[in-house]
């Protein structure tokens, strides 16, 4: 489909950020190897968090939905069936890296498979360490899906600093470590989300400049009742968007504030974003506020590479912001863009050049010489199927002067399915 979108005159309004993608995922993951029953609330309706209930409901475990209530009744760490087709993560890396650590911990004789996107990027990073534990995984040349998975012995202990500052991978490790006598730990000195172990409770104690992460069977999983916050990473649209746009003002409600996602928040406000945060509560284990937003001059800025981890999935849409900034920019440590739905470094590189902006791509990051003034010109922009290309594209054409066109824009379903028809409502109101 092909998105065309009006110069905003102005952007007004309240919005409701969708469920929290990550936190979704989790919860059912979590509940599913639980041996009560959960209800979770506000469960993401978004293409990746329900490929994660369809594996589930694969493996045997009974998942009844009512909009967007879930209930799901556990069926404990040695409960699964073995599923007599593949399972499919669709375009979900969430999902074929987590379920991968719960279904390799649990021997269950499986393969996971994916789309196009997904089956091209790297499982290597989970094969190495899952089969150092003990687990019998493989995948297509030892590096991509199909992956598949087999029986073992037992899960042995491991103490595995992370090569990598990703929370995928980290959590892949700790719930495979769920099953094993002796605790598997997991070392983090660059810090990356923390959902599992905050909503699992493990045991987690400060080692040099980071944690250590622990898991084991002894581990307890009680009944929980989940509520998801809404996703801050489809908040990080409208802060860009409502500190861009001269003719905004802006409120979304419900917004996770977990710390650990936060850093495009923190980043935007030291670029002199106008933000306020009112009603500040939880949303069970996970922190939530709402956020005000305002028209700001931004400066440039140059991010600490320490900070990327944090701000991962925001990255496309603060070179956005970066263009509009009075100067030069530089984001570098962000190799990591490289491996995501599509290489977003490249991609982002191609949609800020085709709309005029002043880059560079480097090989870890981008150089962004903003403008204040800055016009994007009218363009048809590729989102290369990736839900924030789309999105960060969408951004950028509020600006323009003239009519964009956005390519596969339905690929926001894959974490935001009512982006167009909020981005709709705000420049009609
Ligand atoms: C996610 C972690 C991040 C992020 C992804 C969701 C998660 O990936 O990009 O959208 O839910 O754990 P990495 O951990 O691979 O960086």
């Amino acid at each position: 489909m092909i998105q065309k979108t009006e110069p905003a005159k102005k952007l007004a309004g309240t919005l409701v950020m969708p469920p929290d993608k990550s936190i979704s995922h989790r919860s059912a993951l979590f509940a599913a190897i639980s041996s009560h029953t959960s209800v979770i609330e506000n469960y993401s309706t978004a293409a990746d968090p329900q490929s994660t209930l369809s594996c589930l409901r694969q493996l045997g475990v009974p998942v009844h939905t009512e909009d967007q209530r879930v209930e799901i009744t556990g069926v404990g760490r040695d409960g699964f069936k073995i599923p007599d087709a593949p399972l499919d993560c669709g375009n979900s890396g969430t999902t074929m890296r987590l379920l991968s650590g719960i279904l390799a911990g649990a021997g269950i004789e499986c393969e996971l498979i994916g789309d196009e996107s997904l089956s091209a990027r790297t499982m290597k990073r989970i094969i190495d360490p899952l089969q150092q534990m003990g687990c019998a995984i493989e995948g297509r040349e030892q590096k991509f899906a199909p992956l598949k998975i087999g029986r073992h012995t037992g899960v042995k202990p491991m103490r595995y600093p992370l090569p990598i500052a990703s929370a995928q991978l980290k959590s892949c490790v700790l719930l495979a470590g769920l099953f094993g006598d002796e605790p598997t730990e997991v070392v983090e000195t660059v810090p990356s989300r923390d959902h599992t172990e905050r909503l699992l409770d493990l045991k987690t104690e400060p080692f040099g400049t980071g944690k250590i992460i622990q898991s084991s069977r002894n581990d307890l999983l009680p009944a929980q009742n989940y509520q998801i916050p809404g996703d801050f990473s489809a908040a990080a649209f409208w802060l860009v968007a409502g500190s861009i746009h001269p003719e905004a003002e802006l409120e979304l409600n419900r917004v996770g504030m977990n710390p650990s996602r936060t850093g495009a928040y923190h980043i935007l406000e030291e670029m002199g974003a106008n933000f306020t945060q009112t009603n500040s509560a939880f949303a069970g284990k996970e922190p939530v506020a709402d956020i005000h937003i305002k028209p700001a001059q931004l400066n440039p800025i140059e991010l600490d590479p320490k900070l990327i981890p944090n701000c991962i999935d925001e990255l496309p849409v603060l070179m956005v912001a970066m263009c509009f900034a009075d100067g030069k920019s530089v984001i570098s440590g962000a190799e990591e863009l490289r491996h995501k739905e599509t290489d977003r470094l490249s991609a982002m590189a191609e949609i800020l050049n085709t709309a005029g902006a002043e880059i560079e791509l480097q090989e870890d990051g981008m150089i962004i010489y903003g403008d204040p003034e800055f016009t994007p010109r009218p363009s048809r922009f590729n989102s290369y199927h990736d839900h924030r290309m789309a999105m960060a594209a969408a951004v950028l054409s509020t600006r323009s002067v003239g009519m964009c066109e956005i390519e596969g824009a339905e690929c926001t379903s894959i974490s935001y399915p009512q982006f167009w028809t909020h981005l709709h409502e705000l420049t009609q109101s």
